[in-house]
């Protein structure tokens, strides 16, 4: 962290030197006009890539990058860059001062304003999950998020289909739930526990019109772009739509819908087939498995700024490049940005984000992801009679779940790793998405034996102790306190979901008893945040039940699509039996801050540790927090 910090001031100290002479503006220049074969993240120049959108996103006059990537223009693009030229001309080529720079946006750009409020018409105040809650607190609690839905529900401004070259907004048919705070437009991975929220909420027809938005810019853009904004056009997220459309032909039974939409679903998994492989050797066998990949130049406009001075860490322009795909790759990962897509020099997560190498992770999830995806599409492909796709998609299918036994499975440690085709070796850390083939069952082992390595693998891991309790509040993303937000103490819903659920799906009884204690730790969670502080966050801390996570490139947010969705997910399913209680008796602090362990394990891959500093106050909460249950 402190030296992540050290880096960062060091970078702005060599920016604000450089701003002073002419080095600096012969560098800009030379920055974009290197070509590299790669096509910019979109066609606008002043959403992708400018010398306007350079000198605005470096000059910090918006603390959020994202901020200026989001405005409407005035006037035409090209009209605004000429004025934008003849205004720097009058500064001799350099960069306008702050000042300036400020007033020359606001007179050319302003606030978007390009969604308006939707009333969801399916909308009711008492979905008929609410009676199936036991818990007094919880059902009061799950009426209240249901009212969430009317403040996330948005629908796109007529003004943005008629005048699509203003806006990096991209229209879509439907309303739909943005996630919350400053995601307010739709994303892909979010949208699928959003629709699965809406579905147990009886909102059916506003979940088909939401899944019908990302299948029109499936349609589009023949994939799934990782949010409806231009400057997200060269990057998708992990391929959720197929699992959309299961998840509404489930409630509904309405299989004409799934005919309907299935060449879309087809075209979307050609894209991946297409686009996102990669063949490689173990063993001296080789496999074709799927990878995150998202080639295009320059930094990521939404994130410009982060992006320009995490890169003037190389030394070449050729170095600065590779790495903005790498860095796009781990944001299509959905995982942005996590240790998981680190490989330092010696082939460990322990790095900084200029460590990133996304393209050279085969990661567990994303195959898993596509396995069930192929393995629906052929069980559709053959219920509509088309025995040729069929059998394509069950060979594929078939394919991916021999390469995960093969590649990824580790009997040896009982879960599954990313493999690192760099160095030619699994990535033996700790992070959920190692047994998310649990929930996407892609295994063709007993259940039995794999829920039992399961268990064992998050016992060694102190995620569980041994007598089955859990140890934190909710599952932390993984075991390194690398700062990043997808990492630990940071707990995601999503990655609750695939856990909890995962070790459900084996119907194993000491695994459902597992799974069942973690979503209750993680409703009391959730609850606790939203009683106190009326408030659901996209992310928690695993250290501090009901309080959100932090770290990574923005201030947290709240809202929040995906959490709510998972919530509904867990109410539906253990409703009748969790309840409001505390949590914290027995929270690891302990365990995380046992001086003794910290030194004897400072060198064992996947431990945490802490430092004594961060511990005296962690400690004294635990402590506090042990008397407050002894006296209960
Ligand atoms: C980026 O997206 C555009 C569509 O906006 C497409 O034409 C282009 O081929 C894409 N480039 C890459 C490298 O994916
Ligand atoms: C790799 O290097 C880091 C320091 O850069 C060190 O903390 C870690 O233990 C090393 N890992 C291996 C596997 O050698
Ligand atoms: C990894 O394996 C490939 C092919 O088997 C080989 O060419 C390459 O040198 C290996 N890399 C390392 C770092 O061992
Ligand atoms: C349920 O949650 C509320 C709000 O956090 C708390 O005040 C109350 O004590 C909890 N109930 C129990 C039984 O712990
Ligand atoms: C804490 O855990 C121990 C065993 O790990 C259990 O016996 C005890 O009841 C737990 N305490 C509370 C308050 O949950």
């Amino acid at each position: 962290m402190r030296f992540h910090l050290l880096v960062v001031c060091l970078v702005q100290f060599v920016f604000y030197t450089h701003a002073n002479n002419q080095d600096f503006v012969h560098l800009t220049r030379g920055f974009y006009h290197e070509p590299n074969g790669l096509q910019p993240s979109c066609q606008s120049q002043i959403y992708c890539e400018s010398e306007f959108l350079h000198d605005v996103q470096l000059s910090k006059i918006y603390p959020d990058s994202k901020t200026f990537v989001d405005k409407k223009l005035k006037y035409t693009e090209s009209e605004i860059l000429q004025k934008y030229k003849a205004l720097k001309n009058t500064y001799n080529g350099n960069v306008p001062p702050n000042d300036e720079l400020t007033k020359f946006v606001d007179q050319n750009l302003e606030d978007g304003d390009e969604l308006e409020e939707w009333n969801p018409p399916d909308f009711t105040e008492s979905p008929s999950i609410s009676n199936r809650i036991r818990d007094k607190n919880f059902k009061q609690w799950s009426l209240g998020l249901n009212k969430v839905w009317k403040t996330l529900a948005r629908k796109v401004k007529d003004d943005v289909k008629e005048h699509p070259d203003k806006y990096s907004l991209i229209w879509v048919p439907n309303g739909f739930a943005i996630p919350g705070g400053r995601f307010r437009e739709l994303y892909y991975w979010d949208t699928y526990w959003i629709v699965n929220g809406m579905l147990l909420c009886d909102m059916t027809s506003t979940a088909r019109g939401v899944i019908d938005n990302i299948l029109y810019l499936v349609k589009l853009f023949g994939f799934m772009p990782n949010g409806a904004r231009v400057y997200y056009l060269n990057r998708s997220q992990p391929p959720m739509v197929t699992l959309m459309v299961a998840s509404y032909y489930k409630a509904t039974n309405d299989f004409d819908y799934v005919k309907k939409v299935i060449p879309i679903l087809d075209s979307e998994f050609e894209f991946w087939s297409e686009n996102r492989m990669v063949t490689f050797q173990k063993n001296g066998k080789s496999y074709t498995m799927a990878r995150f990949y998202a080639p295009s130049r320059g930094p990521r406009p939404e994130s410009y700024r982060e992006d320009y001075e995490t890169a003037e860490h190389f030394k070449t322009e050729d170095e600065r490049n590779d790495f903005y795909v790498k860095i796009k790759s781990g944001a299509e990962t959905g995982w942005d940005f996590s240790s998981r897509w680190f490989i330092t020099s010696n082939g460990s997560d322990r790095g900084v984000l200029s460590d990133i190498h996304t393209p050279e992770i085969i990661p567990v999830d994303l195959n898993s992801i596509l396995h069930i995806n192929a393995l629906t599409l052929s069980t559709w492909y053959s219920k509509m009679g088309n025995t040729n796709k069929a059998e394509k998609y069950y060979a594929i299918a078939m394919s991916l779940l021999n390469s995960i036994q093969e590649v990824m499975w580790r009997p040896d440690l009982g879960a599954w790793f990313d493999w690192d085709i760099k160095n030619n070796k699994s990535r033996e850390y700790f992070y959920i998405s190692n047994i998310v083939p649990l929930w996407t069952e892609s295994y063709n082992m007993p259940k039995k034996s794999v829920a039992s390595s399961v268990l064992g693998y998050l016992r060694d891991q102190h995620i569980i102790e041994p007598d089955y309790s859990v140890n934190f509040n909710g599952t932390p993303t993984s075991l390194y306190a690398s700062s990043q937000q997808w990492d630990f103490p940071n707990a995601w819903p999503p990655l609750q979901a695939f856990i909890i659920q995962g070790l459900d799906k084996t119907q194993q009884k000491l695994a459902q008893q597992v799974a069942q204690k973690l979503a209750e730790v993680w409703l009391r969670s959730n609850y606790k945040g939203f009683a106190e502080k009326s408030m659901m966050f996209e992310k928690y801390d695993v250290l501090a039940s009901g309080e959100t996570g932090g770290g990574g490139e923005y201030t947290p947010q709240t809202g929040f699509g995906w959490t709510n969705g998972v919530v509904f997910e867990f109410l539906n399913r253990w409703g009748d039996t969790v309840s409001n209680g505390s949590n914290g008796c027995n929270s690891s602090y302990r365990y995380l801050c046992d001086f003794n362990r910290i030194r004897q394990q400072r060198e064992e891959s996947g431990m945490i540790f802490f430092s004594k500093r961060q511990c005296v106050p962690k400690i004294i909460n635990f402590l506090y927090s042990q008397k407050q249950c002894n006296e209960k």
